[in-house]
């Protein structure tokens, strides 16, 4: 291990199922922690890139990504970029991550990729968050190698813990087998209808689960926060008094309590 100057939290966003809320939590939760003087470094490797265009950042061709840190060995500090976020940088996706995992497949080291091009630049952040794929393939194996706990957003919705069992598997077996530290950080509800007994139900069933993991603050459904993305920013700047900026700055103080 190598004599860090500041230990960064690095935690995966991460739910093998999609439309959770996953992109959404991770750019907004960096929004707010760097409102409150983080440094918050945005990892994106998920193909689809919806945290990189949720900060604006448009993928042209040519224009590095993730994807070139891991399969072609070039330095994070030659693809991170600045965003529209204050104190909040990002490692982009793009598209070509969508090849990632086959090639990863015959890779040495595959799974250590993300860790690896990390480790040079991470010292200079407070919180790393990895928006994860859909998916428990190569590239989350990579997040949770390279992170230290996760970060579980949950909607709330019927089928709510489905699938949970297996990410929690998935979680021990690389915990026994590459990253001894990894645990859960935190499981936070999304989209939470306060109107519905349903999201009232499900609530109750995560925290039953979960118990005192799951964070107090919800995150309520807002149009704010999904109209947000199209305008290529976060919340807090988009609707910075709507209920869903209040709810991601709630987030982000409690996120800071429990590290
Ligand atoms: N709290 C919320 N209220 C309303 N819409 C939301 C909320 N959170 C996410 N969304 C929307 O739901 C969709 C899925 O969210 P997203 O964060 O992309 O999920 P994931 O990354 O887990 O696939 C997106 O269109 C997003 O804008
Ligand atoms: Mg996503």
């Amino acid at each position: 291990m190598t004599n860090h100057p500041k230990n960064p939290l690095v935690l995966a966003v991460i739910n093998q199922k999609g439309g959770v809320g996953k992109s959404t939590t991770a750019v907004n939760l960096a929004a707010a922690l760097g409102e409150l003087k983080k440094n918050v470094l945005v990892v994106d490797i998920d193909p689809q890139g919806n945290a990189t265009s949720g900060f604006g950042v448009e993928k042209t061709a040519g224009s590095l990504s993730v994807y070139d840190g891991i399969i072609n060995d070039i330095s994070a500090s030659e693809i991170l970029l600045h965003t529209n976020s204050m104190n909040v940088d990002l490692l982009p996706a793009a598209i070509e991550l969508a090849g990632a995992e086959p090639e990863l497949a015959t890779a040495i080291a595959r799974e250590a990729r993300l860790r690896d091009l990390l480790e040079p630049i991470d010292v200079n952040y407070d919180f790393v968050l990895i928006d994860c794929p859909p998916s428990l393939g190569l590239l989350t194996i990579n997040a949770l190698m390279a992170a230290n706990q996760l970060l579980i957003p949950i909607q709330s919705e019927f089928y709510a813990l489905e699938g949970l069992s297996k990410l929690l598997d998935t979680m021990r077996l690389v915990k026994v087998r590459l990253n001894q530290s990894l645990d859960i950080f935190g499981v936070v509800l999304t989209m939470f209808d306060k109107r519905t007994t349903l999201a009232k139900q499900v609530a109750d069933e995560v925290r039953e689960y979960f118990s005192d993991k799951v964070f107090e603050t919800v995150i309520p459904r807002s149009v704010k926060l999904a109209e947000a993305p199209s305008y290529g920013q976060s919340v807090l700047q988009y609707a910075s008094s709507s209920k869903g900026a209040i709810a991601y700055r709630e987030l982000a103080k409690e996120v800071i309590k429990r590290v």
